[in-house]
Formats: structure tokens, sequence, C-alpha cells
């Protein structure tokens, strides 16, 4: 299945180290399919001008095709608000400035968990340091939220921020219970979803949250480009942080007014290739089956951590239903970077390291792991290329 995917994207015509490209590391981004390409590349050939500001032809294309995405957006997650950002990490940040500057004061409780990537915990402490606002984590233990230890947490916090899949364990929070709890308490829901919707296709509304973030380029789409999902009623509830062109609906020397639609959040000329390009990937990615690929993808994932755990390796992910089909894993003596570059050398691509979320390694008492996540395009072959390349690097090391 995967195989016949991979004729959709051009750089599996390419050789890496003399083989042909086994590419593993799609949590941290994904490949992009030619209408991706095409569609970033007719903008500049045929259309490029800037939006929402001229009358001219040109300008009205590029404010059609740029639209288009946001439109898409809306539809696809079932949102009144999609406001679009440079990624999942700048729609975090929108929240902390335009939400969190505005609605939290100093003793007010920040809910997170031990699990957070880096763009999910700095920008609370950042606010933190200037607000005074109390940060609270959920601890993980065996590789998954303690929930108890989240009710406790939760008693008086204004706000919840949490991962719904993990980059690192690809496992997925029971988000759905957290939101009903956390509205419940009185706080609003912040979602990091990066990891998330590659994977399963979420109705926003539906869902509850009141904040969701993530990024295109996780999805097949250009990297740049994410986007923020708000609820009608967080929105209410946001202030424009950064000023400039396009946010406005007048400007006089002694002030301004701004637009009430997300453009208020959209100040200077955005990201207008990245938007045709986006558009392109969510229309292609509405033509697959997310549900059965994620499925299959999960069994190819299984059987890969099955055997490198009978290969002497520790797997940290649980790959149960619903989790993301991520294996991290580390070897008891072999560096994971020794390891990635001797699979490098056959054409595998992995990612090593702490996954920009160290406060997890810290937890699992780990540096970094070896990390092989699948999308997609992936297949059967590709895991077992993997498999063979993971004895040949034992067999290099012995
Ligand atoms: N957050 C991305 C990853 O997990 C970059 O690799």
């Amino acid at each position: 299945m995967g195989d016949s995917m991979k004729h959709d994207f051009p750089i599996f015509s390419r050789l890496i180290n003399g083989r042909p490209l086994v590419y593993l590391d799609n949590a941290a981004t994904t490949q992009k399919p030619s209408c991706v390409i095409d569609a970033m590349s007719h903008y500049y050939s045929s259309s490029n001008a800037n939006v929402h500001r001229a009358v001219h032809t040109l300008a009205g294309e590029a404010t059609e095709g740029y639209e288009r995405c946001r439109t898409l957006l809306k539809q696809m997650f079932n949102s009144n608000y999609a406001v679009i950002t440079s990624g999942t990490t700048e729609a975090i940040n929108l929240v902390s400035h335009a939400w969190g500057s505005h609605n939290l004061k100093a003793g007010d409780v920040v809910v997170l968990t031990e699990m957070e990537h880096h763009s999910d915990i700095v920008p609370w402490q950042m606010l933190a340091e200037k607000t005074a606002i109390e940060l609270r984590y959920v601890p993980v233990e065996n590789g998954e939220l303690d929930m108890d230890a989240f009710e406790v947490a939760l008693v008086g916090a204004k706000l919840v921020c949490m991962v719904h899949t993990s980059n690192v364990l690809g496992i997925r929070n029971p988000v759905e219970e957290v939101i009903s709890k956390s509205h419940s308490a009185g706080a609003r829901v912040l979602l990091d979803a990066a990891q998330a919707v590659p994977h399963e296709s979420i109705n926003f509304h539906e869902l509850g949250a009141d904040f969701m973030a993530f990024s295109a380029h996780k999805m097949c789409g250009p990297t740049g480009i994410g986007a923020l999902l708000v609820s009608d009623e967080a929105f209410s509830e946001m202030e424009p942080f950064m000023g400039g062109g396009d946010m406005i609906e007048t400007v006089t020397l002694e002030g301004s007014t701004y637009q009430t639609n997300e453009h208020r959040f959209e100040a200077g000329t955005p990201r207008i290739a990245e938007g045709f390009g986006w558009a392109a990937a969510l229309e292609w990615l509405s033509s697959v089956d997310l549900e059965s690929h994620h499925e299959r993808l999960l069994k190819i994932a299984n059987r890969v951590a099955d055997q490198l755990r009978e290969k002497g390796m520790t797997v940290y992910s649980s790959l149960r239903p619903g989790d993301a089909a991520v294996v991290s894993f580390t070897h008891p003596t072999i560096h994971p970077e020794d390891f990635a570059r001797l699979l490098d050398a056959q054409g595998i691509a992995v990612r090593t390291g702490h996954h920009c979320a160290q406060p997890l390694m810290q937890k699992l008492g780990i540096s970094g792991t070896i990390r092989a996540s699948f999308y997609l395009y992936n297949d059967d072959q590709d895991a077992d290329i993997f498999l063979s390349g993971i004895d040949r690097v034992l067999e290099a090391m012995a």
C-alpha cells in the first residue's frame, strides 16, 4: 500500500548513500507529494502577489489561494476560527501572549505535563517569569500520564496545556477525559496536536478543546506554516499582541482599531506560497483513509518493536490502539547517534536525541533515544529493511 503511494512523492526516487531511501523520521517532518510542490511552484510562477491588499488579478488569485487553506482547515477540523501561524510553536506562543497575558495573573495555575515538547513548556515558563503564574506538571509514570495526579493538579487551574500525542513515545493521551474534567474545573484547554492531526481525523468543535495547535509539515504540507484553532469563547478572550499591517481596521496617529476575525492575529505579509502548498496537502490527505493507514502502520510499528526487543533493545513506546506509529528505543551500549549514522549509511533515516523533550528524557532516566516514526507511504518492506539495517549495525558494533 505504502509502496504505491511513494510514486506521489518525488523524493523516493533518489538514492541515499547508494541505497533507496527508507524514511522513518516522519515525526520530525513528513515528505511532500508532487501536488504540494507543484502548488507552491505554481503560485510563484503564475500568481505571485501579496494578499488582502490590491485589486489586480494576481492579488485576487493569491488571496483566493491563500484563504482557501484557511477555509479547508475550518471545514476539515470543524472550527469557526483558524489562525494561520508559522507552526505549532508559534501557535502556542500566540496563546501565551494573546490569551495568557490577558487572562492570567500572579498566582493563577497552568497545568502542563512532563511529556510536553519544549514548545509547550518554554512559553509558559517565560510567562511565569513575567507574571508569576504557577506551573504544575502532571507526572509521567510507566510511559503514561498519571491521571490521579492530573486531577490533583487541576484544582484551581485556569489553563491545561497538553500534548495530544507524544512526539517521543507516540502515546495518545486521554484528551477527551482531560477536556471534560478541565472544563468542569473551570479551566481552558490547549492541545498540542502536532503529532495527532497527521494520524487521526479530529473534529475540533466536538472534541471541545479551547485551543489546538499543529503544523503543516507533519502532514505532508510545507514547513513554515501551521494553525491555531480556537473555540468561539476563547477567541473572544484573546487580544492581538503583534501589531502591523493587515491586522488593523483603522490607524491614526492617535491609535488603531483591529480586525475582528483571525487577521487580528496575523500581522504582516503571511506565508502565501506555504498556504497554497498546505491547501494542496489538505486536499490530498482528504482523499486518504487515515484510519485504515493508521491501523496498518501501528501493526508494522508493533512488529518492529517486538523484533527490536528480541534484539536486546529497550522500547519505550507502548503502541496501543490510537497511539501514533512511533518506536522510540535504546541499545544497552551503542550510542543513539552511532546507531543512526550506521543506519544512514544504509539509506535509512531515523531521528536520535532528546526529541525536544528533555524533561521526559530525565523522567525515563536516559539522555536520548533512537526514534523510527512511520507515515502513510511506509510499508512492510521499509520495516524489513530497517530491521536488517539494525542487524548490520549490531554486527558492525559487536
Ligand atoms: N518535534 C519534532 C520531532 O519530534 C521536530 O522530531
